[in-house]
């Protein structure tokens, strides 16, 4: 019989992964804060629970994806929460992208009660998750992780192990630090070009080609065009580099500051709910 898979939080991320686990054939139970957002998915053939406690209880494989360390906090350890529907063979994952803090705190809180818990950060935006592209950065026990590939299979094409739980969450942050930095430092480019009144379409167009790859390419497209849906916000990408700021306290990382500032002012103008790779047409 097919594993039954939950979904806690039904953002772009949530949702996008759930109707993929429906697509594929799993019976598939969520909960979201705003329940009317699960209509879709109702629709479609899954069945909304109450509570994340109640998701935790009816399916056998758990992904949170909400929003943040406060978020997540919420929907593991409140009296309602994951933790208090889980059992020893629930196999419970936090998918959202969160602090070294809280997911060690989180795995320590599993571990005393005897859960099994991965950290599987995603990368690869609203399309990643809408076609079933995603790629995974795990962490976590490497039996767990290898019997998980028939449910990852339905939502990603690549899959990255990085060691024990916490590792997956740590390389997210490593991630998305180099992401930003990639997209800001576009920008930066694009400035120099503008001020020497060079062809701004010719110059873009040669930086897709080289240095290239996907953010190059999401940088262009946003740097002149703003994104209707959204794929990844300003106000998660500040969350983001705010954990990474944490995370690497110790070290003087080159450029996390003025990325974060950056990030940040978009964030205190208003833009938070605009594209992460928007943020060079704010600025311009
Ligand atoms: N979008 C991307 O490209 C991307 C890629 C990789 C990782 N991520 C990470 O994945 C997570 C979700 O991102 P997203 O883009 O899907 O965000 P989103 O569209 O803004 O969705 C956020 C989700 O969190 C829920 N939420 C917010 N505050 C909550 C609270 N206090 N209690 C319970 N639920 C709460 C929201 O519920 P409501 O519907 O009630 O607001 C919604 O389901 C974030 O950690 C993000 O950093 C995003």
């Amino acid at each position: 019989m097919s594993l039954k898979i939950g979904v806690v939080g039904l953002g772009i991320m949530g949702r996008g992964m759930a109707i993929n686990f429906l697509k594929h054939g799993f019976p598939v139970y969520v909960w979201n804060r705003t329940p009317s957002v699960a209509d879709e998915l109702v629709a479609q053939g899954a069945t909304l629970m109450a509570s994340p406690k109640e998701v935790a209880s009816s399916a056998d494989v758990i992904f949170e994806v909400t929003a943040n360390d406060e978020s997540s906090r919420a929907v593991w350890k409140s009296p309602d929460g994951i933790l208090a529907g889980a059992e020893a063979k629930k196999i419970l994952i936090a998918s959202a992208t969160l602090s070294v803090q809280w997911i060690d705190e989180l795995i320590a809180l599993c571990a005393q009660q005897g859960f099994q818990f991965c950290d599987i950060p995603l990368t690869g935006g609203r399309i990643g998750a809408e076609t079933g592209t995603l790629t995974l950065l795990c962490g976590g026990d490497p039996t767990v992780i290898k019997g998980l590939q028939p449910v990852f299979d339905a939502i990603a094409k690549k899959v990255f192990y990085f060691g024990q739980a916490g590792r997956g969450m740590r390389y997210k942050l490593i991630l998305n630090f180099m992401q930003a930095l990639h997209i800001v430092g576009f920008g930066a480019a694009m400035k120099m070009a503008k001020a020497h009144h060079m062809d701004l379409e010719k110059v873009s167009e040669a930086l897709v080609e080289r240095p290239g790859g996907v953010i190059t390419k999401i940088a262009r497209d946003r740097y002149f065009n703003d994104a209707d849906p959204i794929s990844f916000s300003i106000e998660w990408i500040v969350k983001d580099l705010t954990y990474v700021k944490q995370y690497a306290a110790e070290l003087d990382v080159p450029f996390l500051d003025d990325v974060l500032k950056i990030y940040s002012d978009a964030l205190s103008h208003g833009s938070g709910h605009k594209d992460w790779a928007s943020v060079n047409r704010l600025a311009r």
